[in-house]
């Protein structure tokens, strides 16, 4: 089944040419092509993990979720029943609408497979990024609670916070900015002289969002979110572990390696080790030169290993010291019992694994006053498009629903939207229709079909091959959404008690005025 990729918020504005894009998480202009981000910014694609979650959500199933970072560490802990988290917060710039609904989704998903859910108000982000004042944030953030709640979201293993009153947020992101510096700033989202302080306030906030569920117990954490948020997960993954006492990567021999070229020293190791030992690094050298066709990373490894030479070629675990006192790392040596040898900065373990000796190290330094943390993981989720074409967006009424619409109006809405059908409907029988460049097909996949994925792959084909004509298409989706609406809107009826139980006030404009 195929899905539109267009009707989002990523931003081209500083693009020197066509292929050059930049993120921009305020930006407001549309990608044209969801591949850019995989070669230009290292999100990976999520469809390989389908066949190792028992489950998976149907935003999944469909594409919708479509790319990832570090996201095999989340599988891993569902599956071996370990802890883990996942956060995502919203902006309450205006209420939440059936793009954001896909967020709670997500959430709750993740919550139901044995995460501790986060679901935060970036209420100072509103205040300072988008200039709200505090009473409008009050009354969108009570919704946005509202329909986090109505979307199944368990209070009792989760938790809702707003940035404002959380505490611990706010002095983490005080500390983050020791971290960190301006050109940093500057590179990552291009700020400027005339920047306002707040924007880079807002950043940290974020980062300390994106950490707080790691405070007390580090754990993978998985943030969701659209692609417009990953400069915030770069930085952050980056802070997560530039904030270590200490790192441990894997490594062969005496030089470093970065994950693209230890998977060549692995192969190369699985295949050479059972007839060769020892082994020496020109070995290897020698072996990957003559099984691989010449590439840049091909270049860079048979140097260091030719640097090497006559080194032993040997997996191993390296724990370098990043920021402790010598006194401390030579105790942490001490807790290691394994096989392992010292140099100044770093130690090589021998034959443990990697998750091992990762463990130690991590809880070494939680007890020692270090934070410990994972660099947190994301997952990325098309946006939708907008139903006036363009992108869904808070600022243009007739593009999105609300999740608090009134139904009848939801109705005109999907009856009024733009289509991918052809001129005529002579033409849309003899062509079919553009299901992939249809925001009604979208509604279908992305919300009124919820789980039966059957329903949707009928409305695509249908469309696709000309049978399935647009204004019967409208309606069927315009009754779906009435419903849609009406039920959930019950439900948020029905949810309204547990805001008493929240750890924070959110008032009721309403009863104010
Ligand atoms: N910046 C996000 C937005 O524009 C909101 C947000 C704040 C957020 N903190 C977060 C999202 C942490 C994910 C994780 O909507
Ligand atoms: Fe869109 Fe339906 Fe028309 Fe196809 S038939 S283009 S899915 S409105």
């Amino acid at each position: 089944m195929g899905l539109g990729g267009k009707g989002d918020t990523m931003n081209n504005k500083s693009s020197k040419d066509n292929k050059h894009i930049s993120i921009d998480p305020w930006g407001s202009s549309t990608i044209e092509d969801y591949n850019d981000l995989f070669t230009q910014f290292g999100i990976s694609k999520f469809e390989h993990f389908l066949p190792n979650i028992s489950h998976p959500h149907y935003l999944m199933r469909r594409g919708i979720i479509f790319g990832h970072r570090g996201y095999q560490s989340i599988i891993k802990a569902i599956n071996s029943k370990s802890p883990f988290s996942v956060l995502s917060g919203f902006m309450p710039t205006g209420d939440p609408h059936i793009g954001h609904k896909m967020v709670f989704d997500e959430i709750v998903w993740h919550q139901k497979q044995g995460a501790k859910a986060y679901g935060l108000i970036a209420d100072l982000e509103a205040h300072a990024a988008r200039k709200l004042s505090w009473s409008e944030i009050d009354g969108h953030a009570r919704n946005y609670v509202l329909a986090l709640l109505a979307s199944d979201f368990n209070l009792e293993t989760g938790e809702i916070y707003r940035q404002s009153e959380n505490r611990q947020v706010r002095d983490l992101a005080f500390e983050l900015g020791i971290e960190t510096n301006f050109s940093e700033m500057q590179s990552i989202y291009g700020f400027s002289g005339n920047t306002e302080l707040s924007h880079i306030q807002s950043v940290l906030t974020q980062a300390a969002d994106i950490l707080y569920p790691q405070l007390d117990h580090p754990q993978p954490t998985v943030i969701p979110v659209g692609p417009d948020q990953d400069p915030h997960l770069r930085l952050t993954r980056d802070l997560a572990s530039r904030l270590r006492l200490f790192s441990v990567t894997e490594a062969y021999a005496s030089f470093e390696a970065d994950p693209m070229e230890l998977e060549y020293l692995e192969t190369a190791f699985d295949k050479l080790s059972p007839t060769k030992t020892p082994l020496h690094c020109n070995d290897v050298a020698d072996w990957i030169e003559n099984e691989n066709k010449p590439s840049e990373v091909l270049t860079t490894i048979t140097n260091k290993l030719k640097e090497a030479s006559k080194e032993e070629f040997y997996p191993r675990v390296r724990v370098i010291n990043h920021r402790a006192t010598s006194d401390l790392f030579k105790k942490l040596e001490s807790r290691i019992s394994e096989n392992k040898q010292t140099y100044k900065q770093h130690l090589d373990v021998f034959d443990a694994s990697h998750d091992e000796i990762d463990n130690i190290v991590r809880e070494f330094e939680i007890e020692h006053g270090g934070y410990g943390f994972y660099p947190p993981l994301s997952l990325y989720h098309r946006f939708m498009s907008g139903l006036t074409g363009g992108k869904m967006s808070s600022s243009i009424p007739d593009s999105y629903i609300s999740l608090f619409e009134d139904p009848e109006s939801g109705y005109q809405k999907v009856k009024q939207s733009i289509t991918g059908g052809r001129e005529s409907a002579k033409l849309q029988r003899e062509l079919g229709g553009e299901a992939d460049k249809c925001p009604v097909y979208e509604l279908y996949a992305y919300l009124l079909t919820q789980d039966d994925d059957s329903y949707a792959q009928r409305v695509y084909e249908e469309c696709t091959n000309g049978t399935r004509l647009c204004g019967d298409c409208k309606e069927e989706a315009a009754n779906l959404m009435r419903e849609f609406l009406k039920d959930y809107q019950q439900k948020i009826k029905e949810v309204e008690p547990l805001l008493e139980k929240l750890n924070f006030n959110i008032s009721n404009p309403e009863e104010n005025s």
